[in-house]
């Protein structure tokens, strides 16, 4: 399981690591048409990496769950029980807010978007932001309690 693990970590941190290279790039750069310029030339290439790496994480994370036998301590009020349920939930919204913001991303990619759109994205980023940093406290916590 140490190579399981360490597949995991190592996707967290990819995974982890380009949200928050992504969301600093939109605040350190201001001028609208330098960052539709560099949005424009990342944004499927980010779009596919950070994909890939969600979703070798969510793998090796049943694979680790199925391992320690998480998946039958949901519901059972223990203290392993509980932070895995409170994963469980966070990686679900991460899941939906990631699929709302690639949807939009590439569905108007190049063209402009309609205000339901804009806050729909924008939304979906903070949302996917503030969830990576919950989600990893969680997971610090349950591999405590493990
Ligand atoms: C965005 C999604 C996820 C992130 C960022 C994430 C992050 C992490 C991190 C950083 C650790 C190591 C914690 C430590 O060593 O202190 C970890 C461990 C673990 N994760 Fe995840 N994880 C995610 C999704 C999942 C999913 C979907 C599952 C299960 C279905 C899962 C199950 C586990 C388990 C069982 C461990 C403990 C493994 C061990 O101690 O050997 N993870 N996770």
């Amino acid at each position: 399981m140490t190579w399981i693990l360490y597949i995991h970590i190592l996707s967290a941190c990819a995974w982890i690591g380009g949200s928050i290279v992504l969301f600093g790039l939109g605040v350190f750069i201001r001028d609208k048409a330098t960052q539709e310029a560099v949005y424009g030339a990342i944004g499927p290439f980010y779009g596919y990496f950070e994909t890939v790496w969600l979703l070798i994480l969510i793998t090796t994370g049943v694979v680790l769950a199925d391992h320690y036998q998480l998946f039958g301590t949901m519901q059972t009020g223990t203290e392993i029980g509980k932070y895995f349920e409170w994963k469980m939930l966070l990686v679900a919204l991460l899941a939906l807010a990631t699929m709302i913001h690639l949807y939009i991303a590439f569905a108007t990619h190049k063209t402009t978007r309609t205000l339901i759109q804009t806050i729909l994205s924008r939304g979906g980023s903070l949302a996917i932001f503030i969830l990576n940093l919950a989600i990893l406290w969680v997971a610090v916590n349950l591999r405590s309690a493990l």
